[in-house]
């Protein structure tokens, strides 16, 4: 299958690292060139490198807070001065904390929706004019499998998920008439830094050993294992694809069989 991504440019939020990462490799090596960011420049950089050195696209990182408005804007004006366009945006970030009800503050609240619902919303913003204007585009919201079936200690994530994936659906109607496709991505279990930072946090609360606290997540997932990042990635890169022409306003899972219910 040809994908068409060569020479597409691609803006992946979160992207030193895990899921981000694997996305950044996958849409580079079918040839399209990338801006990449978070906040450890060197974590950063290190990545970029790699990437360019495997694969030859050309590969921006850019190192900022995507909590920060204002970096959010400098990161669109810096990939414009470099591209002039954006084609393709991933909107992955940070995880909120775990947490239950009762620990969670205003302030706790506040940080959260900042981190999973407006990054997203104001990368969309920055990247729609540009989308808008070649009628041509593809946003893809990273999102979880919580938007569907919560887990009792991701509070944050149950909760304020599912608005990442109502604004998948507002924009793929807004924006149809302008070729750009939106669509939500739900993540299972799979193995990156955030999932060890959750199972310790899981073995620390249940005062079970890691090993055990990881053979139970992994009891809940039907095909008897964690995904791995690759495995996300080709998702990713198909729905960024040309191939995915038909494909806007879905939220789609992919956690080997670890939501419960019907569709
Ligand atoms: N892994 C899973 O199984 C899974 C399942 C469902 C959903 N998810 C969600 O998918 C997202 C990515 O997960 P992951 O497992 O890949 O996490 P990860 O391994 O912890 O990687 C997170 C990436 O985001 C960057 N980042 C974090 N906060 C940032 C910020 N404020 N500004 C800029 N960059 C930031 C990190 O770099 P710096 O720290 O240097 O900034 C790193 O590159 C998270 O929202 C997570 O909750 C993951």
């Amino acid at each position: 299958m040809q994908l068409e991504l060569k020479n597409k440019v691609a803006l992946v939020a979160a992207s030193s690292r895990g899921l981000g990462k694997a996305i950044a490799w996958g849409l580079a090596r079918e040839g399209t060139k990338l801006v990449i960011c978070s906040r450890n420049k060197d974590i950063l950089e290190r990545t970029a490198d790699e990437i360019l050195l495997e694969t030859g696209v050309t590969v921006f990182p850019l190192a900022l807070d995507l909590t920060d408005r204002d970096q959010i804007d400098w990161l669109m004006a810096e990939t414009l001065d470099l591209f002039g366009r954006v084609d393709i945006l991933v909107t992955n970030n940070g995880g909120p904390p775990p947490g239950r009800f009762e620990n969670l503050g205003e302030d706790d609240w506040r940080q959260a929706v900042q981190t999973t619902l407006m990054t997203a919303v104001r990368l969309s913003r920055a990247v729609i004019p540009s989308m808008k204007k070649q009628k041509w585009g593809r946003i893809i919201h990273m999102v979880s499998v919580t938007a569907r079936q919560p887990i009792p200690s991701l509070f944050f994530s149950n909760v304020i998920r599912p608005a990442v994936i109502g604004l998948a659906k507002c924009q793929s109607q807004d924006y149809a008439a302008d070729n750009i496709l939106v669509n939500a991505v739900l993540p299972g279990y799979f193995s990156t830094e955030r999932i060890t930072e959750l199972l310790k946090d899981r073995s620390e609360k249940t005062k079970k050993s890691l090993e055990q606290a990881t053979a139970e997540m992994v009891s809940e997932i039907p095909l008897g294992r964690m995904g791995k990042p690759e495995e996300l990635a080709n998702l990713v890169v198909f729905l960024a694809s040309e191939r995915a022409s038909y494909i806007t306003g879905a939220a789609i899972q992919i956690d080997g069989g670890f939501i419960k219910g019907m569709p």
